[in-house]
């Protein structure tokens, strides 16, 4: 395994401890969220007794292979503990997510979880947000006009660069597993998340954007020096 699948793994493992018997958990999306459900499902055969969420449909045909009990959003309401990993962790836990292109449910699962944790090696850590650029969500309903609308909201929040629409590996627009597609932020940086994250979300056609902020409680990181757990606002 690569150096950083280890750190992946073992800030997966440690995210692990907060997973008591009973639980409902919001299942993340990505690599490192994939180790949790790995070992996850591990401690379920077990005999831990949890049922989880999945953020994506990878996520759910994951969980359904290795035997992990699922249910909907809709039929466990609340979520005890989501835990999911994260493309930048900036000051005050304020996250960069959607690299997976899974922003739009994962934040949902997120904000349904009495707690989010997030894990990740520890080169997510960043002083600033905005080298990872950022996914934004939007309908497919005149999305040149989207994107214009868009470019200027993000130059009225203080940010500037280019908007560049997702594809997959043949070229064709990615969509998200809610049908919409991605446009991708190439900010460089990100002096100010929360104005950014209210400019964005009033433009319409903008479904959702891969700014978390506020919403997550710890993040574990893993690096060559060990795991260090980082206690967020929430
Ligand atoms: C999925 O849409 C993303 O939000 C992921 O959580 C994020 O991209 C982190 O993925 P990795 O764990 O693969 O780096």
């Amino acid at each position: 395994m690569a150096p950083a699948e280890d750190f992946k793994r073992l800030a997966a493992a440690r995210a692990l401890e907060y997973v008591k018997d009973g639980m409902r958990l919001g299942l993340g999306t990505g690599s490192t969220a994939r180790h949790f459900v790995d070992l996850l499902a591990e401690k379920v055969h077990g005999g831990l007794n949890v049922v989880g969420v999945p953020t994506s449909e990878q996520t759910l045909a994951q969980a359904v292979e290795l035997g992990v009990p699922i249910a909907t959003l809709d039929e466990l309401g609340e979520l005890d503990l989501c835990v999911d990993g994260a493309d930048e962790i900036g000051p005050g836990l304020a996250l960069v997510k959607g690299g997976g292109g899974a922003l739009l449910r994962e934040k949902i699962v997120a904000r349904a979880a009495k707690e989010m944790i997030v894990i990740a090696d520890d080169t997510k850590k960043v002083d600033v947000l905005g080298c990872f650029p950022l996914p934004i969500e939007v309908v497919d309903f005149g999305v040149k006009s989207i994107a214009h609308n868009l470019k200027q909201a993000i130059a009225a929040a203080g940010c500037a660069g280019e908007l560049t629409m997702r594809r997959d590996a043949d070229g064709h627009p990615f969509v998200t597993d809610q049908q919409h597609l991605i446009l991708d932020a190439h900010l460089g940086a990100i002096p100010d998340p929360a104005r950014l994250a209210t400019a964005v979300a009033e433009v319409p056609g903008v479904v959702e954007h891969g700014l978390f902020i506020g919403m997550a409680r710890r993040a574990i990181l893993a690096g060559p020096s060990g795991v260090v757990v980082l206690e967020g606002d929430k």
